[in-house]
């Protein structure tokens, strides 16, 4: 069954109709499936079956607790980038000795907290890095285990904003640099060296780039190894795209095991994946309502209720994601840009999408918006953050609550003077 579907002339999240929560909530609002997300995450461990591994779950990809606790149920461990992250995940019921420390610079608040939470491990991106993390260990009399990040200068094949294993991305130890940093690492005390890790970007569409970079990443492993380095852990990062329309098919679970297999699978270590969106992206939707419609010219504007602060993924990738209105009568289609509230032009869902002519008040659904939807929502313009609501068969709960005006605007507190 299709988690997200018109069933009866209704729009179904599972057995509930949308309508039903958007007027227990209001809108707009997130919705996810909870059988979906599991649907996911068990077809990914089938797939990965024949391999000791481990799915670290992208937290950042959407991090409310009740989605990482459903996924901790099911025996995910967590990928995290941040010390509220790596709280998340703790919350949630992820071991320490199941969570992966990633990102680009760890502060030493960040290092120290999860040293003391003793996590599995921390993806090392600099060798600046590394000697914050050593120097963190000997005070905190800890041993740090680590893999190096590295940076396979290859292309994803993705949008330049989420593409990371080119050279020129911030990303990672440049290939050239990897021998001489694990020997580096042999020396330092605090610090034991366990795995690689590699990342190379996120919705990738073809097995291409990652074939690549995993052939990479196992030579890699087999030098350090034989140069007397402990090799344990190979951590593949995450980035199998989702299909966001019918035009683009993204490659199956099982033929990306296929490939994770063929490049690491004789190595003999435990191999992590990362993936985020691939187990929430198609797992959630956006509802909104229309407010007005109007048109200026020859463009007729759908203006609904949801904006750019909530789901940020259109104007800040020109993703494309499929929109559907929930009308309440047939009508003939229309060609419509879908548009948020706020004041900027790049406030803009869709260009130029048909659908059946609406009217204010309707329902609008934003399809694929599980992932990178409402963890990079703000409150500009003023506007609430974007509750949540999880179903679960025919039945629905609210997972986060939409805050009211007074406590935004209460954050912020008189000035007074400090000297
Ligand atoms: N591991 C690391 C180290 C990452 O940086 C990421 C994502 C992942 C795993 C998970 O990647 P995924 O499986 O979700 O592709 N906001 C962007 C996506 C940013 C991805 C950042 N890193 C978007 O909305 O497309």
């Amino acid at each position: 069954m299709d988690a997200f579907a018109y069933r009866d002339g209704r729009y179904h999240a599972e057995n509930v109709a949308i309508r039903r929560i958007a007027d227990a909530v209001g809108t707009p609002f997130y919705c996810y499936s909870r059988t979906a997300i599991e649907a996911r995450y068990d077809a990914l461990a089938e797939s990965l079956k024949g391999l000791d591994a481990l799915v670290c779950y992208a937290v950042k990809a959407n991090s409310n607790q009740a989605l990482i606790r459903l996924l901790a149920d099911r025996g995910a461990g967590a990928d995290v980038v941040s010390e509220g992250e790596l709280r998340r995940a703790l919350l949630a019921g992820i071991p320490a000795s199941k969570i992966v420390f990633s990102g680009v610079a760890k502060t030493l608040r960040e290092i120290e907290f999860a040293l003391a939470q003793d996590i599995r491990h921390f993806n090392v991106e600099s060798e600046q890095e590394l000697h914050a993390i050593s120097a963190t260990a000997v005070r905190l009399d800890k041993t740090a285990r680590v893999a190096f990040r590295i940076n396979p200068d290859i292309d994803a094949g993705t949008h330049e904003k989420i593409s990371t294993g080119k050279s020129e991305n911030k990303f990672g130890i440049a290939v050239t640099r990897v021998e001489s940093v694990y020997r580096q690492a042999l020396e330092l005390p605090g610090i034991e060296v366990c795995g690689v890790d590699l990342h190379i970007g996120s919705q990738i569409m073809t097995l291409g780039p990652f074939e690549a970079a995993y052939s990479r990443v196992a030579e890699l492993a087999q030098a350090l190894r034989d140069a007397g380095h402990g090799i344990s852990t190979i951590d593949l990062g995450g980035g199998l795209g989702i299909d966001y329309d019918e035009e683009h098919t993204a490659p199956s679970v099982a033929d990306y095991a296929a490939v994770v297999e063929k490049t690491v699978g004789h190595l003999s270590c435990k191999i992590i994946v990362e993936p985020g969106r691939w187990l929430v992206g198609n797992a959630g939707v956006l509802v909104g309502r229309v407010i007005y419609t109007k048109s200026n010219g020859s463009t007729n504007f759908l203006i609904i209720d949801a904006a750019m602060n909530d789901f940020l993924r259109p104007s800040m990738y020109d993703a494309h994601h499929t929109i559907v209105g929930e009308q309440s009568s047939a009508a003939p289609e229309k060609l419509y840009d879908i548009v948020g509230p706020v004041c900027e032009t790049g406030d803009t869902f869709a260009r130029k999408r048909k659908l059946p002519a609406m009217e204010p008040g309707e329902l609008i659904v934003i399809e694929g918006a599980g992932a990178y939807g409402s963890v990079m929502a703000s409150s500009y313009n003023t506007r609430p953050l974007v509750p949540e609501v999880l179903v679960d068969g025919d039945e629905f709960g609210i997972i986060r609550e939409r805050p009211d005006y007074d406590s935004i605007i209460a954050l912020d507190i008189p000035w007074t003077a400090t000297r």
